[in-house]
């Protein structure tokens, strides 16, 4: 994805003023770029472009540097998250054992493609490619709770039953 066709998003008053912080706290200090970018993501759930600028900005470094380590790294996200986080298996095992069905019902449900989240920032949607449970296949995982053998009869009601 180019810098150019993330998502616009405008920084909220307080949310500059906790990036302030962290910057501060770690500018100077050598390696500052990851732990910033960790604690943004978990500050403000994501990475906005905004911020990326304000990081190179501030430590005077070039934004494609910093958009460099946000993209490189698959923990850092620069698209908004929804409060829950759903994970989905397509890896061999799970789409064999009806991986595919469960990814459609939701996508179905929800109005949401992978990679996507709703607009009110409840779910959001992930496909992985095997978490090595393969024995325990098909498998979902929800805010970091892994679900076996998950029928698509019933992932909708799984998903709903453990909104944050
Ligand atoms: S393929 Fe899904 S856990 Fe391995």
């Amino acid at each position: 994805m180019r810098i150019a066709d993330l998502p616009r998003y405008e920084l909220q008053p307080e949310e500059v003023k906790r990036i302030d912080e962290i910057i501060k706290k770690y500018k100077g200090k050598k390696g500052a770029l990851i732990p910033i970018l960790q604690k943004i993501q978990k500050d403000i759930g994501f990475i906005p472009v905004e911020a990326q600028r304000k990081v190179a900005k501030m430590l005077g470094i070039p934004e494609k540097d910093v958009y460099g380590v946000s993209t490189f790294y698959s923990f850092f996200s620069m698209i908004p998250r929804g409060r829950n986080n759903i994970r989905a298996c397509l890896g061999t095992a799970c789409f064999v054992k009806g991986g595919k069905k469960i990814v459609d019902r939701i996508i179905k449900e929800l109005g949401i493609e992978p990679g996507q989240t709703t607009a009110d920032r409840e779910y959001s949607l992930q496909v992985n490619r095997c978490f090595g449970a393969c024995g325990l296949a098909p498998i979902i995982v929800i805010n970091d709770k892994l679900y076996q053998k998950v029928n698509p009869e019933e992932v909708i009601g799984i998903i709903y039953s453990c909104k944050k």
